[in-house]
C-alpha cells in the first residue's frame, strides 16, 4: 500500500510540471503503446497476475480520455498479440473478460467523448460472445471523429504484413488494383490501419526494450520510448512526458 501512496505522489507531481511544458501546436498525431509490465506491477505488491491487468484497464481509460483532451488523433494499444495464445488458459480467459467488461461499462463515456473504436488483428479466432461486443462498439462509434482507438486484439505485425499481401493478391488477380499502382504508401491500404497516419511516437512500459511483432511496417520512422514504469503505473503524467521529450527530438526522417 505504502509504495501505491508513492505512485499517487509521483504522479501528481510530475503532472503540474510536464502538462504545461506541451506544446499544443506540434502534437503527435498517432501514438502506439505496447502496454507492457502489468504482472510485474502485481508480482512487486504480492497480487495475482490478474490484479495487474485489472489495474491495467484503469490506465487504458485514463490515456485513451487524455489523448482526447490533447487532441491526439490516432492512439493504438496493444492489447493481446498472436504470441499471446501461449499463456495459460486462465490467464487469456480473464484478459478477454476484461476486454468485455471494458466495452461493456466504458462504451457509453468513449461514444461520449467521440472516439472511434477500431479492432487491428485477427478477430476469428475469438468467441462469438466477444466479437458480438466488439462488433457493437465498432458499430456505435464509427461515425465519431475526435480520436482513432485502434485495439491491438490477436494482432501480429507479420500476420498483418501477409494478410494484406494475400489481399493485395486478389485484387491484383481481378484487376481491381495494377502492379504500377502498388507503392509505400497505397500499401497501406492492405494494413488493419489503412489511411491512418503512421505512429509518430512508440512507447512501451516496464523498461523491455523490443517491439514484439507491434505494427512492423507503421513504425519506420517513429520515435521509440522505452519507459521504465510497468503498464498500471503508466498515467498520464507519464504520457505528457513522453509528448515533451517527443517534441524536443529532431526527425529527419532520412534527410539531413
Ligand atoms: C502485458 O503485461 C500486458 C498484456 C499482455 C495485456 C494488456 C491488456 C490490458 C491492459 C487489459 C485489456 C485491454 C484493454 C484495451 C481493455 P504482462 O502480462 O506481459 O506483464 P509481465 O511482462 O510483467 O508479465
Amino acid at each position: 500500500m505504502e509504495v501505491l501512496k508513492l505512485d499517487i505522489l509521483k504522479n501528481i507531481k510530475s503532472t503540474e510540471k510536464f502538462k504545461d511544458k506541451i506544446d499544443k501546436d506540434n502534437l503527435p498525431k498517432h501514438i502506439a503503446i505496447i502496454m507492457d509490465g502489468n504482472g510485474r506491477w502485481a508480482k512487486k505488491r504480492f497480487l495475482p497476475r490478474t490484479a495487474g491487468h485489472r489495474e491495467g484497464v484503469k490506465r487504458v481509460m485514463d490515456i485513451v480520455e487524455e489523448c482526447g483532451n490533447l487532441g491526439i488523433n490516432h492512439l493504438t494499444l496493444y492489447a493481446f498479440s498472436t504470441e499471446n495464445w501461449s499463456r495459460p488458459k486462465e490467464e487469456i480467459d480473464y484478459l478477454m473478460k476484461l476486454l468485455v467488461e471494458f466495452l461493456k461499462s466504458k462504451l457509453k463515456q468513449i461514444h461520449k467523448n467521440n472516439v472511434k473504436i477500431n479492432i487491428l488483428g485477427d478477430l476469428s479466432r475469438l468467441d462469438r460472445s466477444i466479437t458480438n461486443e466488439i462488433e457493437n462498439a465498432i458499430e456505435l462509434t464509427r461515425n465519431n471523429s475526435k480520436l482513432e482507438l485502434n485495439i491491438a486484439l490477436n494482432y501480429g505485425g507479420r500476420d498483418e504484413i501477409i494478410n494484406g499481401i494475400k489481399s493485395l493478391y486478389k485484387d491484383l488477380m481481378v484487376g481491381n488494383v495494377s502492379l504500377k499502382e502498388i507503392d509505400e504508401d497505397s500499401f497501406k491500404d492492405y494494413l488493419y490501419t489503412k489511411k491512418q497516419p503512421d505512429p509518430d511516437i512508440v512507447i512501451r512500459t516496464s523498461g523491455e526494450k523490443r517491439l514484439s511483432n507491434f505494427l512492423n511496417y507503421q513504425i519506420a520512422y517513429s520515435e521509440f520510448f522505452f519507459v521504465d514504469e510497468n503498464w498500471p503505473e503508466f498515467y498520464t503524467n507519464n504520457l505528457h512526458r513522453v509528448i515533451y521529450e517527443y517534441q524536443n527530438r529532431v526527425r529527419r526522417f532520412g534527410g539531413i
